[in-house]
């Protein structure tokens, strides 16, 4: 059996539906339950930022994950497989009409990554505070709670709605399938088999 922690939303069901189609099988969780059992695999949903989480303590063998959120926790997990799903931006941003002041002593930037944003503004020697956040990020800058923000752009809407402007981008992420290290040497045949299933499905995909 293989454990298999899911992001729960538009990433499961799409990796749900890869699964489908390698397997010739449907994989579908039913009504509010967590786990799926199916075909040798035990599917487990959970929130996006806890899936390095689940895979790093062996709760489950594997996970997929956002780069970001890969960055973002730091542990020590293997990186099997970039799936091209779920792309989207980690950037700075701030108001469009209120550029960020860097000649203040310290900027405030808000977020809910971090540990990211934190490196990236050490490595241009800045000196900044992060007000941690847990959601809506967009609103921090417009009631100035701070300067700017480090946040995720998918379609890039939220911002725009809310009259922000992307100055920088840090880095582009996408889904990785990722393993536990222990896992991966106890059930590597069974992991390398699935990694391998998944890159040909996407090569033919990608030809499509
Ligand atoms: C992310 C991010 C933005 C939004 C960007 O939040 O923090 O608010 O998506 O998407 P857009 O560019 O398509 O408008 P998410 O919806 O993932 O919620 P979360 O704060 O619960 O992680």
């Amino acid at each position: 059996m293989i454990t298999v922690a899911l992001p729960k939303g538009r990433i499961a069901d799409e990796t749900l539906g890869l699964f489908s189609k390698i397997f010739k099988q449907d994989f579908v969780f039913k009504d509010r339950k967590l786990i799926l059992e199916h075909m040798g695999f035990r599917f487990l949903l959970v929130r996006n930022q806890d899936v390095p989480t689940y895979v790093y303590h062996q709760a489950a063998d594997i996970g997929v994950v956002g780069r970001d959120v890969l960055e973002e926790k730091e542990l020590d997990l293997i990186a099997l497989l970039n799936l091209g799903i779920g792309k989207c931006k980690v950037v700075v941003g701030s108001a469009c009409n209120k550029a960020i002041d860097y000649r203040k002593p310290r900027v405030k930037i808000a977020t809910k990554m971090p540990n990211i944003t934190m490196k990236h503004f050490s490595k241009k020697a800045i000196a900044i505070d992060v007000i941690k956040l847990y959601g809506s990020i967009e609103l921090a800058p417009l009631v100035d709670l701070s300067d700017g923000i480090v946040d995720i752009v998918e379609t890039g809407t939220t911002m725009k709605q809310n009259n922000l402007k992307i100055d920088e981008v840090i880095m582009e992420s996408s889904a990785y399938l990722i393993a536990n290290k222990n896992s991966f040497y106890s059930k590597k045949h069974a992991i390398l088999d699935l990694q391998s299933q998944f890159q040909s499905l996407l090569e033919t995909m990608g030809q499509q």
